[in-house]
């Protein structure tokens, strides 16, 4: 069994997110898509609503299990029988960064990481750029799902001015 996790904070989850979890459900057994919860309080939506969201843009694929972990992602992967960590590479820009989590997460518990090139569609794309859009009222239809753009609707019409 070819089990591989896919983490993230997924606030919220983009298409180019959903492209990577796609493509590794394509070339693995089973692929668990889970959200940090380490430092979620400070985000736009709760764990609950981002697991939510990965659920229904995930539906369709059998071999997805959607989840949270706290803590260490690679104490996760030994307790779920989880031999790799697959991440999205959009730019070079983020190289270092996960060259760094890649060679310390093999040092702590020989978790291999594998990573998957980003579609250049969404080379540009990250989270944080579209809860920016969303805010000051711009379109994001082609950055999310369009489960997503009705959570990022509701979400802001409950928000306030404030
Ligand atoms: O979507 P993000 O914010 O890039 O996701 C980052 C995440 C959650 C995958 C990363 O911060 C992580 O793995 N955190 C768990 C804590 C951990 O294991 N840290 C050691 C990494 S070497």
């Amino acid at each position: 069994m070819r089990r591989v996790v896919c983490p993230g904070s997924f606030d919220p989850v983009t298409n180019g997110h959903v492209d990577i979890i796609r493509r590794a459900a394509q070339l693995h057994d089973e692929v668990h898509v889970v959200v940090g919860a380490n430092r979620a309080k400070h985000g736009m939506f709760t764990v609950d609503e981002r697991v939510a969201m990965l659920k229904e843009v995930t539906s369709d694929l059998p071999n997805v299990i959607v989840g949270t972990f706290r803590g260490l992602l690679v104490e996760y992967c030994r307790a779920h029988g989880v031999s790799a960590i697959v991440k999205g590479l959009r730019a070079v820009s983020d190289f270092e960064y996960e060259m760094e989590m890649a060679q310390m997460n093999y040092r702590l518990a020989e978790i291999e990481t594998l990573f998957l090139t980003a579609n250049p569609l969404y080379s540009f794309l990250r989270s944080s750029l579209v809860r920016e859009i969303a805010i000051y009222g711009g379109n994001v239809a082609s950055l999310v799902p369009p489960t997503v753009q009705a959570q990022l609707r509701t979400k802001l019409a409950g928000a306030g001015d404030g």
